[in-house]
């Protein structure tokens, strides 16, 4: 009997087959199923929020350039996340691809970064959703407190902002019932909404799925109302300079100019992450070998599409540096007196945003699933299945705990940077691993093949870390911090108790 040791030791295809043959999940989801679950994961706080702070503070009317590089990369990506699919059509997406194939400790720190694509990606649209569910209240004249709508930086530096523009303080004043800052501030709505979802996810996703494709039919409509009712209040004066010039702030960081165009790729890269979500459903997929692949590339050129259209209309309806930075498409549609329209985009927004999060968690409980039964993580908490709702609901509390807590204490653009590194590096990583896997396993089976594999993957892993270069530094600070953890973790806890141990190979 012979035990493998080595960190490269790879999940017997066999493994697989029989994780498979234990699920009990039913095959339902057609191409087109799976792409509008594609879509409802895409679409969320990165078109509805982070184009505020991209355009006002970096990018100017070249915001919509900024998403046909993001896009680029993501397209890259996303050509190799389908050949990856199509091999081993299983759930637990990148992680369990990379450890049938590439080997144990590449498969954990991909795990390890998708926790924050998919954890601090659904904090960033916990935050997201409170900027509309504040905009929400705000129409039907209730407010609450600066202290309670905002995590403490964020809440000085609006008032720091308010302070040095006339009338500033006025117009903020509108929006709460109190600017007093009673030495903390806590973003309450985002604290909250993570909570709801992780209700909804521990009594289990049946009506989860079919809300969600309400919810995804909702988004698409009003992204395509934007796009048409906004085009006619486009004043292209708006977009002159299409890229404004680069100005230097108090803190030396560079704005606008092609290094802010690129900045802000970093910033809506955001707005594309999930089309690697529909990997997460392979399970249910009627005929995951090749629906699965081209729901993720469908999904994504939808959605690139949709995003330039609506960054055009939306920089050409207001002046780039008037966006609003907690609810820019609602606001400008508010600016031009389009009343209904707004009412109309804040709840599709506020609905859509909810189901980001549901797809979100839930993908990150079925990775944590993936890991748990694979031995890598505690298998109490992560793999313990409810007795009544058949749901990991441990790992949903712990997930729904630090949501809710980092959500309501840390400014968005803080999360949402250590979301894009981690997905950023697990999206270059999956390149690597598809062309490694392409070069040691010619023969193997493949339904859908990456076209020009080493141009695609090459590109794709160069995108991919080039982005990443251009995330501030105190944001590779925490992500330093964030990969050694999981480093640390392998070796002191994964590596020994993983199944593979008491595996013949
Ligand atoms: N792409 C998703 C969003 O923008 C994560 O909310």
């Amino acid at each position: 009997m012979a035990i493998n040791t080595s960190i490269w030791r790879k999940k017997p295809i066999s493994a697989y087959h029989a994780d498979g043959a234990k699920s009990d999940l039913k095959r339902v989801l057609t191409r087109w199923g799976l792409t509008s679950l594609g879509i409802g994961a895409i679409i969320g706080g990165g078109i509805f929020t982070l184009t505020g702070i991209a355009a006002n503070e970096f990018a100017g009317p070249a915001l919509a350039l900024a998403f046909v590089i993001a896009g680029v990369g993501c397209l890259f990506a996303s050509l190799c996340y389908a050949e990856f699919a199509s091999v081993l059509p299983v759930e637990g997406s990148a992680y369990a691809y990379a450890y049938g194939t590439v080997g144990e400790f590449f498969a954990w720190f991909i795990g390890w970064n998708l926790i924050l694509e998919y954890m601090m990606g659904a904090t960033t649209v916990a935050v997201s959703w409170s900027g509309y569910f504040g905009k929400l209240l705000h129409m039907f004249n209730l407010h609450l407190p600066l202290y309670l709508s905002m995590d403490m930086h964020s809440a000085n530096a609006a008032l720091e902002k308010a302070a040095s523009t006339p009338n500033g303080m006025v117009e903020l004043a509108t929006h709460y019932s109190s600017l007093d800052l009673p030495g903390f501030a806590f973003n309450l709505p985002a604290f909250l909404i993570p909570w709801l979802v992780t209700a909804i996810l521990v009594k289990g996703i049946q009506e989860a799925a079919s809300t969600n494709n309400v919810i995804v039919i909702l988004k698409v409509a009003v992204v395509l109302f934007v796009i048409i009712a906004g085009a006619f209040y486009v004043d292209t004066d708006n977009w002159v300079p299409f890229i404004p010039e680069r100005v230097f702030d108090a803190n030396g960081e560079g704005h606008y100019g092609w290094s802010g165009v690129v900045t802000a790729a970093t910033i809506v890269f955001f707005a594309y992450i999930g089309f690697d979500a529909v990997s997460t459903q392979a399970g249910e997929a009627i005929n995951p070998k090749k629906d699965v692949p081209f729901a993720i590339i469908a999904s994504l050129v939808i959605c690139t599409i949709l995003y330039i259209l609506v960054s055009l209309v939306l920089t050409g309806m207001v002046k780039y540096d008037q966006l609003d930075l907690r609810a820019p498409v609602a606001s400008a549609f508010e600016g031009v007196g389009f009343t209904w329209a707004t009412y109309l985009i804040v709840i599709a927004a506020t609905a859509g945003l909810t189901s980001v999060m549901l797809v979100m968690m839930l993908g990150q409980t079925r990775i944590f699933l993936g890991m748990a039964k694979d031995g890598l993580l505690p298998f109490s908490i992560f793999g313990k299945i409810h007795p009544v709702f058949k749901t990991p609901y441990r790992s949903t509390i712990l997930v729904g705990l630090v949501v809710s807590i980092v959500a309501a204490t840390t400014p968005i653009n803080t999360v949402s940077e250590m979301c894009s590194m981690g997905t950023l590096l697990a999206f270059a990583m999956v390149c690597g691993a598809v062309w490694i896997l392409r070069v040691k396993e010619p023969n193997l089976e493949r339904p859908y093949k990456t076209p020009m594999l080493p141009v695609v993957a090459t590109l794709g892993i160069g995108f991919n870390l080039f982005l990443m270069t251009q995330v501030r530094i105190h944001t590779w600070y925490a992500f330093a911090i964030w990969g050694s953890i999981g480093i640390l973790v392998y070796f002191l806890y994964s590596r020994k108790a993983s199944n593979l141990n008491r595996l013949d190979q």
